[in-house]
């Protein structure tokens, strides 16, 4: 198999999206374009990873410590053109690869297929490979100049003759280098150009000159969206969550209206989970086989057990970890929370840093008061309990097996198993109170008409 070291280029400034963070940094999916470029790049296969980042760029860099450890970082001080971004890397370069592609860190949507094939031409002798596409606009890309095929030339928009200009495919910015002259090809580019910069696509008519070849690879324009502005981010967004939506209904899952079903880059979902209209998933969640997530549901670092059902209405935030066959039901806020199998929490309740046993039903409007303005306390909860409605435990405090709770208690000590606890105010009748109360107030008051 021959060896791949990727090169991304993170150094962009981004002006254009109008943020205090560097643009490889925005998310589409819930998920860093710049990871979604280092994690294509691994699946692809590569055993070398270098990542180009700009000067002051310390927060890029830890987004690639924490994406891809195995990568090194270089920095390029100077903004002086795609060659010069790529030599900073120049180490890498160096170390002796078979293949070396270069991607962009603002360019999310590449899937490792596309760089398998966009370096499948460097197998069959060429020195470089282009990927190409067909832009609605193809004003400010590098035109391709092709005769039968093969690549003569990239021409830049600055110095594309009227006739160049109407080409329509592009170079999409990806390209791939046979590595055992990358570094020599890259090393004759100049900066003799309209904007003065040292222009990666002149590597082709370098290679070409020395007698070796250059091959386009064509993709479709979803593939290799580039993002620039918001309105790019939220362009790459959508067509992100097609594909996950895809992967869903192609992994057994059904959707019953996938578009307006929001998933991120990692969630995992099971065969025969059936996910209503209008729920979004946030990083960190597991849904498995057989779970139902209904309509307006909002789930984030959650795990849904096996045939469990959550929402309508539900939300479940990081650290809700549901257990087979349980019922998470409207209006309900599950945090930081442990709950078998087969324990119901149905109506309007929250239950945060708590743990509850096997099939204990929690009632409607129970809350647990974890947080007392300073500290967070846990609540521990029994199997084969019962909550009354309305309760609430005041953390820290435990309810134990088997146990019931009354209607509308505030329990602060610990309950025994199989006690009943009851914590509120008795009730007092007062026969006939109410006609001698009527009968004061209305004193004097002429009589209702
Ligand atoms: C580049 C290509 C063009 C292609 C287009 C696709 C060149 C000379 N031109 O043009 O053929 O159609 O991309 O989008 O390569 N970068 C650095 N350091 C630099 C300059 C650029 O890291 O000194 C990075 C940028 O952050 C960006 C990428 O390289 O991620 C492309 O640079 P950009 O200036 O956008 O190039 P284009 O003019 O768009
Ligand atoms: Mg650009």
């Amino acid at each position: 198999m021959r060896s791949l070291l990727v090169i991304v280029l993170a150094a962009g400034e981004g002006t254009r999206m109008r943020s205090t963070k560097p643009k490889v940094l925005h998310a589409v999916a819930n998920r860093p374009m710049l990871a979604h470029v280092l994690d294509a790049a691994l699946h692809a296969g590569a055993s070398r990873l270098a990542v180009v980042i700009g000067p002051d760029h310390d927060a890029v860099a830890a987004q690639v410590r924490q994406a891809a450890p195995q990568a090194a970082t270089f920095v390029q001080a100077e903004r002086r053109g795609t060659a010069h971004a790529v030599l900073a890397a120049r180490q890498a370069l160096a170390e002796g690869v078979d293949d070396v592609v270069v991607m962009y860190g603002d360019t999310p949507l590449v899937r490792p297929e596309t760089i398998a094939a966009l370096r499948a031409p460097l197998a069959e002798g060429a020195a470089v490979a282009v990927l190409g596409f067909r832009p609605a606009d193809p004003f400010g890309y590098g035109r391709l100049v092709t005769d039968k095929g093969e690549l003569l030339a990239i021409r830049e928009e600055k110095e594309a003759s009227e006739a160049e200009r109407q080409i329509t495919l592009c170079n999409a910015g990806l390209m791939a280098f046979d590595g055992r002259v990358v570094l020599d090809l890259l090393d004759r580019v100049s900066d003799a150009n309209a904007k003065k910069e040292f222009y990666l696509t002149d590597a082709v008519e370098i290679a070409r000159a020395l007698g070796r070849s250059a091959a386009v690879v064509e993709v479709a324009v979803e593939e290799v969206a580039g993002v620039n502005s918001r309105a790019q981010l939220a362009e790459a967004e959508s067509i992100l969550q097609v594909r996950l939506r895809a992967r869903a209904l192609e992994g057994g899952a059904t959707l019953v209206a996938p578009e307006t079903v929001f998933l991120s880059a990692d969630t995992v979902i099971g065969r025969d989970v059936v996910i209503e209209p209008n729920v979004v998933f946030g990083p960190g969640v597991t849904v498995e086989d057989g779970a139902t997530i209904r309509a307006f549901s909002h789930v984030e670092g959650a795990h849904v057990g096996a045939g469990a059902i959550v929402g309508p209405f539900a939300r479940l935030r990081p650290g809700a970890v549901l257990g087979q066959g349980v019922h998470v039901g409207n209006f309900v806020e599950i945090k930081a929370a442990d709950l078998a199998p087969g324990v119901k929490v149905n109506h309007l309740s929250y239950v945060g840093d708590a743990s509850v046993g096997a099939n204990t039903n929690v009632g409607a409007g129970t809350i647990t008061c974890n947080y007392d303005g300073f500290r967070k306390h846990r609540t521990t909860i029994g199997a084969n309990a019962f909550i009354g409605t309305n309760t609430l435990l005041v953390a820290p405090v435990s309810v134990g097996d088997g146990a019931y709770v009354g209607t509308g208690s505030v329990i602060t000590e610990n309950v025994p198993e199989d006690a009943l606890a009851i914590g509120r105010a008795r009730q007092v009748n007062k026969p006939g109170w109410a006609v001698r109360l009527r009968e004061r107030l209305s004193a004097g008051l002429a009589p209702k008409k």
